[in-house]
């Protein structure tokens, strides 16, 4: 009597607990499906990037959704087939068997689709609580991939896994952790006190762009949803401007504060790999695998100029101080400088590293551009005998992170390595002045 009594609420409880499309639904059809199901790859003729699409049938004319009746329906037919050859994800594992069971049910509840409006993109309705949560303290250091001083250089902010960490630049002390971000942070970019941008995601998967308020960490904003992980982000100097780019090719230009889009186009034919701003905030450059650096016009979008003499992918690009030429650094070790047009200056393959990957640039002053290495030292590049000029450090792991700080006549430089250290140093002097692992608990 008493089981049967407690069944009975059990299943009662189970029907009073609707299930949400935009919570539990979405997110397995994003992780699992949407990789061949979306605009440009359309596999079987059928799409499910919105909740409209989702409804429409693909090449088999079968309709993907029946509400209340999931055995008519293909979408759930195919997932649940034991036909290994249709069944979907395709040529991969059967979903978990708690995914079937929660569509099934879904859809034999109706297959209600909570969503204001059809046409947005699913990636959008999830809602954010439904993200994982960054670990209360950190397993193992995570490697470095971003960093921004904000505007007074008093605090650092740091990626973590699915969160932004800001750490006191004067000690090194933990400060703050902004949580509910892209599961990989990979650009960060501080605008102005209240305004941070974070832009990461998951590769192959999904891209992210917010605008976050340090202090109020609720305040903050989905500026862009990508079809693939945002690899780079520069704001312009003046502050007007954030520009991205990533896995999908494109390059986005955002208006700020209002995070309207001004422009957005697919300038490379492989991965943004790098961006910057000049400092006159009038152009953007973008290094790319495809092996080209380009110019871009920063209000228009307009491609100004290709370089096209790298042998391989190109990871790096900075602008000189006089926002004239830009020096772009690739896989292999080159660093090439070149103007406007997109003419290489003559004889100005560098190659200060050997063979290892020249993964940021900056520079010392207007004559000396600094390199950071895969192979874990920043060297300043004397450019008329094309060397290395000073090895400014040499690190155990890839140093990923450069950012270049003037106080006075003092610059430092503040580097985010692979092995999850986070350096601050003073050009000239052999120690670091500060040093920490940027993963809280560690
Ligand atoms: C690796 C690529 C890939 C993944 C991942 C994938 N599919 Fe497919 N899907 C295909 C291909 C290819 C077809 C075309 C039919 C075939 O080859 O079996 C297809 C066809 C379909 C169709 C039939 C369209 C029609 O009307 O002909 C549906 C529905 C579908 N997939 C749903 C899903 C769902 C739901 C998931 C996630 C659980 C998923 N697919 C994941 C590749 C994929």
């Amino acid at each position: 009597m008493l089981r049967t009594l407690l069944f009975l609420a059990l299943t009662a409880f189970a029907a009073a607990a609707e299930i949400s499309f935009s919570k539990q639904i979405a997110p397995i059809l994003i992780d699992q499906c949407m990789e061949c199901h979306r605009s440009g790859k359309a596999k079987g003729g059928y799409r499910l990037d919105t909740a409209e699409l989702m409804l429409k049938a693909g090449d088999s004319k079968a309709a993907p959704l029946v509400a209340g009746k999931p055995e008519d329906s293909e979408l759930y037919r195919l997932i649940a087939t034991h036909e290994e050859d249709d069944r979907m994800p395709k040529k991969a594992d059967a979903l978990p068997e708690k995914d079937t069971k929660l569509i099934r049910e879904w859809i034999a509840s109706g297959a209600k689709m909570d969503v204001a409006d059809k046409k947005t993109a699913l990636r959008a309705i999830v809602p954010d609580q439904e993200k994982a949560r960054a670990p209360e303290k950190y397993p193992r250091p995570l490697p470095v991939t971003a960093l921004a001083l904000s505007p007074t250089g008093s605090t650092l902010a740091c990626s973590g896994y699915f969160e932004t960490t800001l750490w006191e630049t004067a000690t090194g002390k933990l400060t703050a952790r902004i949580d509910s971000l892209p599961e990989r942070i990979l650009a960060l970019a501080w605008i102005a006190e209240n305004q941070l941008a974070v832009a990461g995601g998951v590769p192959g998967r999904a891209g992210e762009v917010w605008l976050v308020n340090p202090s109020h960490p609720k305040e903050r904003k989905r500026l862009a949803t990508t079809r693939d992980c945002v690899l780079a982000m520069v704001a312009s100097p003046d502050g007007k401007l954030l520009a991205c780019g990533g896995a999908d090719n494109l390059v986005q230009c955002f208006e700020l504060p209002s995070g309207k889009l001004r422009w957005q186009i697919e300038p490379h034919a492989d991965w943004i790999m790098g961006m910057a701003f000049s400092p006159d905030s009038q152009h953007i450059a973008t290094a790319s695998r495809d092996r080209t650096a380009k110019r871009i016009d920063a209000a228009t979008g307009e491609i100004e100029a290709t370089f096209a003499a790298h042998d391989c992918a190109v990871l790096s690009v900075t602008f000189s101080p006089d926002s004239k030429d830009i020096l772009s650094g690739d896989v292999e070790g080159e660093i090439r400088r070149w103007d406007r047009n997109g003419d290489g200056k003559k004889d100005t393959t560098m190659r200060p590293g050997g063979r290892t990957e020249v993964l940021a640039l900056g520079f010392f002053d207007p004559e000396t551009p600094l390199a950071a290495l895969g192979n874990g030292a920043v060297v300043s590049v004397d450019v008329k005998s094309r060397r290395t000029k000073d090895k400014i450090t040499r690190y155990e792991d890839r140093v990923n992170v450069l950012l270049v700080q003037r106080i006075d006549k003092t610059v430092r430089i503040i580097t985010g390595c692979h092995d999850g250290k986070v350096r601050i140093s003073e050009i000239g002097k052999p120690e670091p002045l500060l040093q920490f692992v940027a993963a809280p608990g560690w």
